[in-house]
């Protein structure tokens, strides 16, 4: 594999622990980390050592911001499309149809793009300070990364219209409440105790895992992301995008 810049893949005891490293950004998903993502996956999916898989991001401040607004600002309709198509099929639902379990280690903010990031992997661990929440429609978007497929399948649909509609955070106490994480751990012990999870995992038969994941997520088959992804690159053409983008980067409320 290619020297990676935006991602960390360490491999250890059966366990791939993948790291997002763009800390100064609180670790905000560009096509660079996207790209380095969808390819470390495609190495750990084939690395027959690999047993299971821990995603987390770098620093004590945030699992992953979000999609990279400024990356995104002057965006076209279609270019926001390919933006929410290729993310989802290289990276969203390359993770949650992973054959070996995949579990988000959430270090802090996991909002937007990087709550999709959490929801598509098969277990979540949070810390204390972690904050979730979808913000998307005060940007004048909606999530674009399978968040409004995902989010219902795990919390119900009462849940989910209130964190998307409102776009307000919740702490993890609330999370683990309405089953968005499975466990709250310290900041200093999440990773150890994400691997705890891993190892009560890997312990178990590799083709069972396997199949046990493939039949879980058919149950939850939905062709809800194709109205996703066209729903999302409409709101590009829109002011209230525009002013919504604006009003982040200035670091003021939005004008709707
Ligand atoms: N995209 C780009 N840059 C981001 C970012 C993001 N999603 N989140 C944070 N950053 C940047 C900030 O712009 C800032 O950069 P500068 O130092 O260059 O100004 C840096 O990271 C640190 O962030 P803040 O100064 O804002 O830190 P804070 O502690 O004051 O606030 C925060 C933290 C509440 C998480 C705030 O950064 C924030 O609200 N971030 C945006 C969250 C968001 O809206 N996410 C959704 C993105 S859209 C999406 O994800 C679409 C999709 O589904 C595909």
């Amino acid at each position: 594999m290619n020297k990676l810049n935006s991602t960390q893949l360490i491999i250890e005891n059966n366990i791939a622990l993948i790291k997002i490293c763009r800390e100064k950004q609180l670790n905000a998903l560009n096509q660079a980390v996207l790209d380095e993502l969808s390819l470390v996956l495609n190495d750990v999916q084939i690395n027959s050592s690999v047993k299971a898989v821990i995603i987390t991001g770098q620093g004590e401040k945030s699992f992953v911001a979000g999609a990279d607004i400024k990356e995104f600002q002057n965006f076209s309709k279609e270019e926001g499309r390919l933006l929410a198509q290729n993310g989802q099929h290289n990276v969203f639902d390359k993770i949650e149809n992973f054959s070996k379990p995949v579990i988000a280690a959430i270090n802090g903010y996991a909002l937007g793009g990087g709550l999709e990031l959490a929801l598509s992997c098969h277990i979540r661990v949070a810390s204390e300070n972690a904050k979730l929440g979808f913000p998307e429609c005060s940007l004048g978007l909606i999530p674009g990364y399978g968040g409004t497929q995902r989010l219902g399948q795990i919390v119900g649909k009462g849940f989910a219209f209130e964190m998307i509609l409102t776009g307000k955070m919740i702490d993890v106490n609330r999370a683990q409440n309405i089953g968005l994480v499975n466990q709250i751990s310290q900041l200093e012990s999440l990773i150890e105790d994400a691997k705890k999870i891993a190892k009560s995992c890997i312990k178990n038969s590799p083709k069972a895992l396997s199949a046990a994941i493939k039949c879980i997520n058919k149950s939850f088959y939905t062709d809800g992301y194709e109205l996703e992804i066209k729903e999302f690159s409409e709101l590009f053409e829109n002011d209230e995008f525009k002013e919504g983008v604006l009003a982040f980067l200035e670091k003021r409320r939005p004008n709707f």
